[in-house]
């Protein structure tokens, strides 16, 4: 079996990620890596001594022997990847969001969709041992009729102003997942939502957000994003949970980022699953991708890019609901000086930025 080769597009945090992945992986052959930094170049060059590093990405497209490229540099720049993957015949492994605004979004998912191409974005929660457990659970109809979902993901994680400036605020850089995930176990599309918001630090952007709502199918959500959660305690923690009830039981799932605990308590069931967490899952991502090239039947777990540009814009959404109310503002920019201050000196922290070495 010939591994499949590839071209990386962007070798920061996730691009290294993806790498460990491949290498570790008989599926792939990583024959090109690409950033537009001479660090991250150089920094490829030690990880992946096999790989031909270039600067310009026209490279991988050209070379008719690549058959997936890997798009995982910043949303300002993805669009474009993404139609030049498709027009040179390439299929797509994408990070999310899929474009950088949501015209150019809904323009990548109709590209994709009439490519005959193989695509998939890193909605990374939709490959968790986890909520495939919890969605396995209410499928045997243990909670009864499903009736609310309740997803919270509070941690000292990246902070306004530090990076990722074109993937939005904290509500739409990390909560998209959070949008997509509840979307996902409602398995129906949002009706109404009220969402309410605060600028933590006294940032331009809300940093903490609230949004609850209905489906369609009248399946009830809230969600709760931040990246507030005691960014300047001494010792820092988080909180992240999915807590889902049904007419008859409930399902949850709480984790502290090295070990997920699962807890079904269902009509005839009580079951509690501890495992490790699993981080981004893209060992998953990575092999289902394959397994669906190498068959030409596309595995129905992979996300589609149609999902990724949904939560995009209903993480968009919620935020300018949550501008149309209050919006206070506590803390001071003071406050935030010192979290970047203090983040930019840590070395075991939450979502740091990426440092070569
Ligand atoms: N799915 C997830 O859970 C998840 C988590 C974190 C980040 N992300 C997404 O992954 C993407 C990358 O995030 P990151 O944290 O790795 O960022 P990062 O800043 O660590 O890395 C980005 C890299 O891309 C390079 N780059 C920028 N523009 C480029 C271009 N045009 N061509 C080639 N290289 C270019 C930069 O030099 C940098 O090395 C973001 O879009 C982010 O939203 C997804």
């Amino acid at each position: 079996m010939n591994p499949i080769k590839v071209g990386l597009i962007g070798f920061g945090r996730m691009g290294g990620f993806y790498l460990e992945q491949m290498q570790k992986s008989p599926d792939w052959e990583v024959a090109y890596i690409c950033d537009t930094s001479a660090e991250s170049r150089q920094y490829a060059h030690k990880k992946a001594p096999e790989a031909k590093i270039v600067s310009d990405e026209r490279e991988i497209f050209e070379d008719p022997q690549v058959q997936v490229v890997g798009l995982f540099a910043l949303a300002d720049s993805r669009r474009e990847q993404i139609e030049r993957a498709f027009a040179a015949g390439k299929h797509v492994i994408a990070e999310k969001p899929i474009a950088e605004n949501q015209v150019s979004e809904w323009k990548v998912v109709d590209l994709a969709e009439k490519s005959g191409l193989l695509s998939t974005v890193n909605l990374y929660l939709r490959n968790s041992w986890y909520h495939q457990a919890i969605r396995e659970f209410i499928a045997r109809g243990e909670i009864g009729e499903l009736a609310i979902i309740r997803v919270c993901h509070m941690t000292p994680g990246l902070a306004p102003g530090e990076g990722h400036e074109y993937e939005g605020p904290a509500f739409h850089d990390c909560g998209m997942h959070y949008v997509d995930i509840a979307r996902w176990y409602a398995n129906s599309e949002f009706r109404t939502w009220h969402a309410q918001a605060l600028r933590m630090w006294s940032y331009k952007d809300p940093w903490w957000l609230q949004c609850h709502g209905t489906f369609e199918n009248g399946v009830v959500f809230d969600i709760t994003q931040g990246h507030v959660y005691g960014q300047l305690a001494k010792d820092q923690t988080h909180n992240s949970y999915i807590d889902i009830i049904g007419s008859k039981g409930i399902a949850r799932m709480t984790h502290d980022f090295k070990t997920a605990v699962v807890e079904l308590h269902g009509v005839t069931q009580t079951q509690r699953i501890e495992k490790p967490y699993g981080g981004k899952n893209i060992d998953t991502l990575c092999r289902r991708f394959a397994e669906s090239l190498r068959s030409g039947v596309r595995d129905r777990h992979l996300p589609q890019f149609r999902d990724a540009a949904i939560a995009s814009e209903y993480a968009w959404r919620f935020l300018d609901d949550a501008r149309n109310h209050d919006m206070p503002a506590i803390g001071t920019p003071q406050e935030l000086d010192a979290i970047r201050e203090r983040r930019r000196t840590m070395t075991n922290g939450y979502g740091l930025l990426h440092k070569h070495n």
